[in-house]
């Protein structure tokens, strides 16, 4: 036995991911032979495009096998720049951009290279389960901003208000949401913006990985709505959602050159670049046609106003339409404190979805992961014909409830 034990303090204080944790059981129980239909995965249900497969499958016959400039390669960074000008309207040299293994590492290393330890980072709830981890990865404290229901869980600037104070490091805003598909309108990030021109020292990381998935409205971002916050906003983004390339691993941030800079450096020293095969698949996604995003959009949408739909339909469910990413975040609170059938409390929504999987073969996320205790979260990434069944088996299971 080992005086002070093998793990860090570091590594005992990190919650592992509560959304892999449920995909793991649910592919458990269904490996045992139950009949699951899983809801619970964060990644869209089709295949990358061909032209993009193709791209890496050149780089591969062609031999481009060795490892690119650390900050990716000078070709991707620039349709980055391209495609943030012409899309968002943002101006970026290709120096601000670092390509990373997915945004999950850019926003990692973005908060490893702006936090010092006992900086607050402003997280509104319900969250992205691994903010309030990478916050407190990088020495910082979350400070978790809870929103509500009736505000469609966006952050209100009274809300954000109350959160900030001289000790505030960063604030995270996720728009479209996970996990609640909720997005920002171009007057609500204004007024979030009205409040941190009174905090000059905060930096904002805007993670706009689901902007692809938007059905109602143009996708806007914070810098969108306040271009002076350009020299304060770390944007992030990605191919994983929108592209379907989550097994890629390639995303990216873009911000001022000094975080750049030091985002850089610490890539340099824990991974390098992402893979030079991904990076090309990457520069066909962004200079390749789009048909193949607009249709993943497409049936998104309809998939989101069937459960929407259904969702509405059973009684004791509150649901909001969600204007993007692929996920809806039912409120369930009326379930919590009933029994099932065998006589054991429904005490939270971590409860209520362990119910559902166990009993009803459909895997949710408890909302309790999210930070967000009265709700839970269906991923409609899935087909039509397991929407449906899925539907009928959730409500079946919170009928037996009493
Ligand atoms: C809000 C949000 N940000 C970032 C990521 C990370 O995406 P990537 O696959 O690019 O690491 C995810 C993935 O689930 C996400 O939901």
């Amino acid at each position: 036995m080992m005086k002070n034990g093998m793990i860090s303090k570091l590594a005992k204080n990190i919650s592992p991911s509560e959304t892999l944790k449920i995909s793991a059981k649910a592919k458990e129980l269904a490996r045992s032979g139950a009949s699951i239909i899983s809801l619970s995965a964060g990644e869209p249900d089709f295949k990358t495009p061909a032209h993009i497969c193709n791209a890496a499958i050149t780089a591969i016959t062609d031999g481009f096998h060795g490892y690119t400039m650390n900050t990716g390669m000078p070709e991707l960074r620039e349709a980055i720049c391209k495609k943030l000008l012409q899309e968002n309207r943002l101006r970026f040299e290709p120096s601000q951009i670092v390509v990373s293994n997915g945004a999950k590492q850019s926003i990692g290393f973005a908060l490893l290279a702006t936090i010092d330890p006992g900086d607050e980072v402003v997280i509104p709830a319900p969250y992205w389960v691994s903010y309030p981890e990478m916050v407190k990865m990088a020495g910082g404290v979350p400070v978790v901003a809870k929103t509500l229901f009736n505000n469609n869980y966006k952050l209100t600037p009274k809300q954000l208000d109350d959160s900030l104070n001289e000790k505030t490091k960063g604030l995270i805003l996720c728009s479209p949401s996970n996990p609640t598909g909720a997005c920002y309108t171009r007057k609500e990030l204004k007024e979030l913006a009205d409040v941190l021109d009174n905090y000059p020292d905060v930096l904002i990381f805007s993670d706009e990985i689901y902007e692809y998935i938007v059905f109602d409205e143009e996708h806007t971002g914070i810098l969108n709505a306040a271009p002076h916050l350009i020299d304060r906003t770390v944007v992030i983004n990605g191919f994983s959602k929108g592209f379907a390339m989550t097994g890629w691993r390639l995303g990216y941030m873009a911000g001022p050159q000094e975080i750049a800079n030091a985002v850089a450096k610490i890539q340099s020293q824990e991974t390098s670049a992402p893979s030079s095969i991904s990076q090309k698949a990457g520069l066909a996604a962004y200079t390749g046609t789009m048909k193949p995003v607009e249709e993943m959009r497409e049936s998104f949408k309809k998939r989101r106003d069937y459960i929407v739909a259904a969702l509405k339909s059973i009684e004791g469910i509150k649901c909001f339409v969600p204007s993007g990413a692929f996920y809806v975040f039912p409120d369930i609170h009326a379930f919590l404190g009933l029994k099932t059938p065998e006589g054991v409390t429904i005490e939270t929504s971590t409860d209520l979805s362990l119910y559902l999987l166990e009993q009803q073969g459909v895997a949710v996320v408890p909302g309790d992961a999210f930070g967000e205790p009265d709700g839970i979260r269906l991923s409609y990434a899935a087909s039509m014909d397991d929407l449906k069944e899925a539907i009928q088996r959730i409500k079946d299971g919170l009928s037996s409830l009493s």
